[in-house]
């Protein structure tokens, strides 16, 4: 097991945000997080990240307690979070943004090799390397902040919404990209576009209203009536 949420609950204030969520992703497998605007899907990541702090229930990483640690620490242990609206460095160039994923003790002395991994991932980005990240496109970008993500060398990466303003073939690209990186990291991906998530992903889960209503195999869920219906519009 690489990640196991267990009965995990947070919020905003006073205001409850999920409800007794459990969730598991299995070492090199991709699981994907499905549901509506709102559902909570952010909040998930952010709260097994660290940067929402849970009222109660459990993270681990591998046989790891996580739960606790501020998202730092998770770093160092082996998670990174590309998050929503991928909040790159604009005034910085690509090299500059992959270099602050490096950081970390983990990764310091792999850079080469990670650089190497990710450009092999991203050739795009191999070629644009000198650019500042405020020019590139859309999905250049979104392919950046998954790179810098990769650069701290996570066994988990836990991704927001990477489909969200691109189009459908560039989607298409970074999906297959994220289907390679199986034997390097275990993927939890949040998104609303389900039918290209089920098309990469292992397992998933369908979250409404802070709680998983419904999990199961990719092709199970891609032919669930109740996901067909709100999800896959068939
Ligand atoms: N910082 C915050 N303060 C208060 N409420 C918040 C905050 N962030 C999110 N919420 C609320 O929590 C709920 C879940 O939001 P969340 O962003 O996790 O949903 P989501 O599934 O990621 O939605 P989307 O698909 O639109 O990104 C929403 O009702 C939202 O208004
Ligand atoms: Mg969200």
């Amino acid at each position: 097991m690489a990640l196991l949420v267990k009965n995990l609950e947070s919020g905003y204030g006073k205001l409850k945000i999920l409800f007794d969520v459990s969730l598991k992703v299995e070492e090199g497998s991709i699981v994907t997080l499905l549901g509506p605007n709102g559902a909570g899907k952010t909040t998930t990541l952010l709260t097994t990240f660290g940067v929402v702090k849970p009222w109660s229930g459990s993270v681990y990483l591998g046989d790891v307690d996580v739960t606790h640690l501020p998202p730092h620490k998770k770093v160092d242990l082996g998670i990174a979070l590309v998050p929503e609206g991928r909040r790159l460095f604009p005034e910085m160039t690509v090299v500059e943004n992959l270099a602050l994923g490096a950081y970390v003790k983990r990764a310091r002395d792999k850079v080469d090799d990670t650089l190497e991994l990710v450009y092999g991932l991203f050739p795009i980005l191999k070629e644009r390397r000198w650019q500042k990240a405020g020019t590139l496109s859309g999905g250049e970008q979104q392919m950046l902040a998954i790179a810098r993500a990769l650069m701290s060398r996570p066994k988990v990466l836990l991704i927001d919404e990477p489909s969200a303003g691109l189009a459908p073939k560039v989607v298409e690209s970074i999906f297959q990209a994220l289907k390679q990186l199986r034997s390097e990291a275990s993927v939890l991906l949040a998104e609303q576009n389900a039918g290209v998530a089920l098309e990469i992903c292992d397992y998933g889960y369908v979250l409404e209203n802070g709680q998983i209503v419904l999990e199961g195999a990719a092709g199970d869920l891609a032919n669930n009536e109740h996901v067909k219906k709100s999800y896959l519009g068939v």
